[in-house]
C-alpha cells in the first residue's frame, strides 16, 4: 500500500525554514484513534484512502431532526502534545502501531501575494493531510520533513487541519517491517504555517567550493545555488555574507536555478575546534533568509579523511532520536541539549545519527557545538531491494535527507544503509544510490554500515561488493557479545579495504547498576571487558579512522524480552535510558580525552587503552 494513487508528488520541500518567521502549530492537538480495521482512513472495498471521512471534521447531528451521520466528534476529543510521539503520552497508545487522526482549528489571514505553506518537521509513517476537509497532500517516511502547499484552500479566519498519521508497518516501508527500535509514531517534529511570497526561495545552497585539491592557506571559493519559485528566468538574487566580504548577485536559468560562486580571502573554517557559522543573507525580491552557515572541506586522501586538509580521527558515538531520561521520540531543545551535554562527557568530535535523519535541531546544535555528523537513511537491514518501487521510494528520501541539511557544515557523511544483506541485487540497488547520493552532494563522504565479514577462526574478511561505491566503510561487528568472546578480540585479524574504515557499531549490554563477574553478561563489569578487547583489536587496524561504539543510551526495542535485564530495551548503552552513565562510559570518555583532537589514527598514545 502506498501513499495515494496519482497523487502529484509534493510541490516543494522549504530549505532554511527554521531560519524564517512562521506560526507554529505545536501544542495540543484532538486526536482520535482509528484501530484496524482502518475503515476511517482507508476504503473497505480498495484500501484507498477516504477524503469524506474525518477529514471532513463533521460533528454528531444531536437532534433526531437531522440525519444520523457520522460517529466521531474532534471537538470533545482528547489532545496529544505536537511534536510527539502518542506512544509515551497516552498509556493506552504505548504498543499501538496504527492509524491516529490529529485535527486541530487555526486563525489564519491570506496576504496578497503570498502563498503558505504547511511544513511538517516529520511524521512517521505515512501521513495524509486534509485542509478545511480538502485533500492537500500525502507524505510517506516516518523521519524527514515535508511541506503542503495550503494557499488555495486556507481562508480568513478559523480553519482547520486534519492529519492521519498511520505507524503501521509493511514489507515495502523504508524501514521494512522489522527493526531494532520503538515504532514511535505520530507528529514527531514541529508543524507550523509558512507564508512567503509569490515568488520565492524554496531551496539554496552555500557551501565551500569543493575543488579538486584543497589548501588550507590563500583564497577559497564560496559557491552554490538559490532556487527561486515561481519567478521568471533571469531573476535576480543577492547572496551576502558581511564577515567574509562577500556580496554577489546572480539570476535564475529556465530552472528557477541561480549559480554563484564568490572568493573568500581568510575565511575562518569550521572544525570541532572552532566551529564557526557565518550569517549568510539570500534575497530575491520580496524574499529573504539569513542562515548560520559554516564553511569545510571534507574529503579522503588514501586511507585517511581530511577535514580542511588535515586528517582527523572522528570520536563518535551511536545515538537514537529518543530523549534520555523523559524518553520518547526526542523533539525539543532541551532533549537536544541533554543528548550534546553526553557527547561533551565523553570528549566525542562525531556522532552517527541512528538509523535515520534526527530532528533538525541536531544538525544545528552540532553546527555551534563543533561536533561532525553521520547522517542516514533508514535502510536497516531487509528491505525489498528487488522493487524498483522501493528504490524511488529511497531516492526520494536521500533527497529529503539531503535538501535539509546540506548546508549543515557539521554533516560530512551520508549513509546510504545499515546491515544490508550481501546479494547481488541488494548491491546493485545500494550502490545506485550511493551513487545517487554522490550525485546529488559531491562535497560529502558516502558510507554505509556493513556486517557479515567472512573467515574462519581469528580471520575477519570483508570483501562486500558495496564498498566499491563508498568513499568510507562503516563496519559493525558484536565480537564478545553475539559472537565469540571479549577476549577473542584480542586476536582477531581484519581484512579490509584500503579505504578508511569506521568501527560503526560495536559493544554488548548491561543493566545499568548490575555488578559482578566479566564473565557474567549484562553486569556492566562484562560490557567494559568488550570494550577494553576491543581496542586492543583496533590497534591492528591501520584504516581506522573513527569509532561508534553501539550506542550512547539504552533505547527503547520491543523484542529485548528479558526482564529485569532488558524490560524492553537495548542495553548496549554507555548510559542508561534515565542517564546514568556506566563503567564503559568512562572508560570511552578517558580514551577520547586522551587522544590529542589532532590524532589522526592510531597511534602510541591510544595504545594504552587498557
Ligand atoms: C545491529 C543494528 C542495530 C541494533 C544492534 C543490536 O547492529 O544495526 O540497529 O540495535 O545491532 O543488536 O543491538
Amino acid at each position: 500500500m502506498s501513499t495515494r494513487e496519482g497523487t502529484p508528488p509534493l510541490r516543494t520541500l522549504l530549505v532554511g525554514v527554521d531560519k524564517r518567521a512562521v506560526v507554529s502549530l505545536d501544542g495540543p492537538w484532538h486526536y482520535l484513534v482509528d484501530q484496524p480495521p482502518f475503515k476511517a482512513l482507508y476504503n473497505e472495498r480498495d484500501g484507498s484512502v477516504r477524503d469524506n471521512g474525518y477529514a471532513l471534521n463533521t460533528h454528531p447531528n444531536i437532534s433526531t431532526d437531522k440525519p444520523h451521520n457520522d460517529e466521531y466528534d474532534f471537538a470533545t476529543a482528547p489532545t496529544l502534545k505536537v511534536p510527539g510521539d502518542w506512544n509515551t503520552q497516552e498509556p493506552t497508545l504505548f504498543r499501538y502501531e496504527g492509524v491516529v487522526f490529529y485535527q486541530r482549528d487555526f486563525n489564519f489571514e491570506p496576504r496578497p501575494n503570498t502563498r503558505t505553506f504547511l511544513h511538517v518537521g516529520a511524521a512517521n509513517y505515512r501521513s495524509f493531510v486534509w485542509l478545511n476537509g480538502k485533500h492537500i497532500c500525502d507524505h510517506e517516511g516516518g523521519f524527514t520533513p515535508f511541506d503542503c502547499e495550503i494557499t488555495a484552500v486556507a481562508h480568513s479566519g478559523s480553519n482547520f487541519v486534519v492529519i492521519a498519521v498511520d505507524s503501521t508497518r509493511h514489507q515495502d516501508d523504508i524501514p521494512s517491517v522489522s527493526y531494532d527500535w520503538f515504532d514511535f509514531g505520530g507528529l514527531t517534529r514541529d508543524v507550523s504555517l509558512v507564508t512567503v511570497p509569490a515568488a520565492f526561495i524554496d531551496d539554496y545552497e552555500v557551501q565551500l567550493e569543493h575543488e579538486a585539491t584543497f589548501t588550507l592557506a590563500g583564497e577559497h571559493k564560496v559557491f552554490g545555488y538559490v532556487h527561486v519559485e515561481g519567478a521568471p528566468a533571469g531573476t535576480a538574487v543577492k547572496i551576502r555574507i558581511p564577515e567574509a566580504g562577500i556580496s554577489t548577485t546572480a539570476s535564475t536559468g529556465a530552472d528557477g536555478r541561480a549559480q554563484f560562486s564568490a572568493a573568500a580571502k581568510s575565511l575562518v573554517l569550521w572544525s570541532p575546534a572552532k566551529p564557526h557559522l557565518y550569517k549568510v543573507t539570500v534575497s530575491s525580491g520580496a524574499d529573504s533568509i539569513t542562515d548560520d552557515i559554516g564553511f569545510r572541506d571534507i574529503r579522503v586522501s588514501g586511507l585517511k579523511v581530511l577535514l580542511n586538509g588535515a586528517p582527523v580521527f572522528l570520536r563518535g558515538v551511536n545515538l537514537h532520536a529518543e530523549a534520555p531520561v523523559r524518553g520518547g521520540r526526542a523533539d525539543s531543545d532541551a532533549d537536544v541539549a541533554l543528548m550534546f551535554r553526553y557527547l561533551q562527557d565523553l570528549h566525542a568530535n562525531f556522532v552517527r545519527l541512528c538509523h535515520y535523519p534526527h530532528d533538525e535541531r541536531m544538525e544545528r546544535t552540532a553546527d555551534r557545538d563543533g561536533i561532525m555528523i553521520w547522517s542516514e537513511i533508514p535502510l536497516w537491514q531487509h528491505i525489498s531491494f528487488d522493487k524498483p518501487a522501493v528504490y524511488d521510494k529511497a531516492v526520494v528520501m536521500l533527497h529529503e535527507m539531503v535538501r535539509r541539511d546540506k548546508n549543515k557544515a557539521s554533516v560530512i557523511l551520508w549513509s546510504v544503509s545499515n546491515e544490508t544483506p550481501n546479494n547481488p541485487v541488494r548491491t546493485s540497488f545500494l550502490t545506485n544510490l550511493a551513487n545517487e547520493a554522490r550525485r546529488t552532494d559531491p562535497t560529502r563522504l558516502i558510507t554505509s554500515a556493513l556486517i557479515g565479514p567472512h573467515g574462519s577462526g581469528n580471520q575477519m574478511v570483508q570483501d562486500d561488493k558495496l564498498m566499491d561505491a563508498l568513499d568510507v566503510v562503516g563496519q559493525n561487528e558484536y565480537i564478545g557479545w553475539y559472537g565469540g568472546k571479549a577476549i577473542d578480540a584480542d586476536t582477531t585479524q581484519w581484512t579490509l579495504p584500503q579505504k578508511p574504515i569506521i568501527m560503526s557499531e560495536f559493544g554488548g549490554e548491561a543493566k545499568q547498576g548490575l555488578h559482578g563477574a566479566k564473565t557474567e553478561r549484562w553486569r556492566e563489569e562484562q560490557q567494559l571487558d568488550i570494550y577494553q578487547h576491543q581496542f586492543v583489536m583496533f590497534s591492528h587496524i591501520p584504516q581506522l579512522v573513527g569509532l561508534t561504539p553501539w550506542i550512547l543510551f539504552d533505547f527503547r526495542s520491543p523484542g529485548r524480552n528479558i526482564p529485569v535485564l532488558q524490560d524492553g530495551y537495548n542495553r548496549k548503552g554507555l548510559v542508561s535510558e534515565d542517564g546514568k552513565k556506566k563503567l564503559a562510559f568512562d572508560f570511552m570518555s578517558d580514551f577520547y580525552a586522551k587522544m590529542p583532537s589532532s590524532a589522526s589514527g592510531w597511534s602510541s598514545s591510544t595504545a594504552s587503552a587498557k
